[in-house]
C-alpha cells in the first residue's frame, strides 16, 4: 500500500538554470539518501549545531539562514525539483559550505538517516495547509510526527513552525502540546526571513504564526 504523502509531485517548470543546478550543483552541495543514520560531523566534518529544515521550497530563507549563521550546520530536505535547482544556486552564488540539500520526502529522512538526539533545530516554514478536512490526513504535523521530531532535537533543541493558516496553527498547538517529550517555547534557533510562502500568504490578509516548542532537558 502506498503511504499518504505530505505531498503531490507537480512538475512544474524548472528553468535552464535549475535543471543546470540539479545536473551540475547537486553532486557538489547534495546528500544522497541512506536509510542509516548519518551524523552532523560525518556530512560537515566539523562538530557544530545542526538543523534540519523541512520542506524548503525555493531555498530563499534557508541559504540566508545558513549565511548568517556560520557557526551551525544546516540540512534542507525537500521533494520538488525547481525548488532543490534553485537552493543549489543559492548556494554556489553565496559560496555555503555549511548547508546541503536533500531531495527526498522529509519523513523518512528524519526516521532513518537522523541520529536521535542530534538536532538543535527543526525547521517547518508553511507546510502545506491541506485545508480539505478529507485531505487532512495528508498534514506532516500529526502526533507520530511530533514523537518522531522530539526523539531527533537534542534536549534543548527547538522545533520552529510557521504557518499563515489558523487552523493549521490550532492543530499544530493541539498535536505539539499533547507530545510529552515537547514544551512551549518563545523564540527559535534563527531568525527566520520572509519565504515565497509567507509573502503569498500576506498578499491574500492572512495572519502569520511562528509557534515554538522546546525538547525537554529531563522528560
Ligand atoms: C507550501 S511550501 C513552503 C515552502 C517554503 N518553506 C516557503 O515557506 O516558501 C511546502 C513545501 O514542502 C515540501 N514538502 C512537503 N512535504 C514534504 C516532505 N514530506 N518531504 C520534503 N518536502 C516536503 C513541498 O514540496 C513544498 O515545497
Amino acid at each position: 500500500m502506498r503511504p499518504i504523502r505530505s505531498y503531490v509531485l507537480r512538475q512544474g517548470r524548472t528553468t535552464p538554470a535549475q535543471k543546470r543546478a540539479l545536473e551540475e550543483l547537486l553532486p557538489k552541495y547534495g546528500l544522497g539518501f541512506r536509510a542509516e543514520p548519518l551524523s552532523g560531523p560525518e556530512i560537515f566534518g566539523r562538530s557544530a549545531p545542526l538543523v534540519l529544515e523541512i520542506g524548503s521550497g525555493m531555498g530563499e530563507t534557508t541559504a540566508a539562514i545558513a549565511q548568517a549563521r556560520p557557526d551551525a550546520d544546516f540540512i534542507a530536505v525537500e521533494v520538488h525539483g525547481p525548488g532543490v535547482g534553485s537552493l543549489l544556486n543559492r548556494i554556489e552564488k553565496a559560496k555555503l559550505s555549511n548547508l546541503k540539500v536533500l531531495r527526498h520526502d522529509a519523513l523518512e529522512v528524519l526516521e532513518k538517516m537522523i541520529p536521535d538526539a542530534s538536532l538543535a533545530a527543526i525547521h517547518l516554514f508553511f507546510p502545506d495547509p491541506w485545508p480539505k478536512k478529507r485531505h487532512h490526513k495528508r498534514r506532516l504535523v500529526q502526533a507520530e510526527f511530533a514523537a518522531l521530531a522530539a526523539r531527533k532535537l537534542a534536549p534543548g533543541g527547538v522545533l520552529h513552525a510557521a504557518t499563515d493558516w489558523p487552523d493549521y496553527a490550532e492543530h499544530m498547538e493541539a498535536v505539539f502540546s499533547r507530545e510529552p517529550l515537547l514544551a512551549r517555547a518563545g523564540s527559535g534557533f534563527a531568525e527566520r526571513l520572509e519565504t515565497k510562502f509567507e509573502a503569498r500568504g500576506k498578499r491574500l490578509g492572512h495572519e502569520i504564526r511562528d509557534l515554538y516548542w522546546r525538547r525537554r532537558i529531563r522528560p
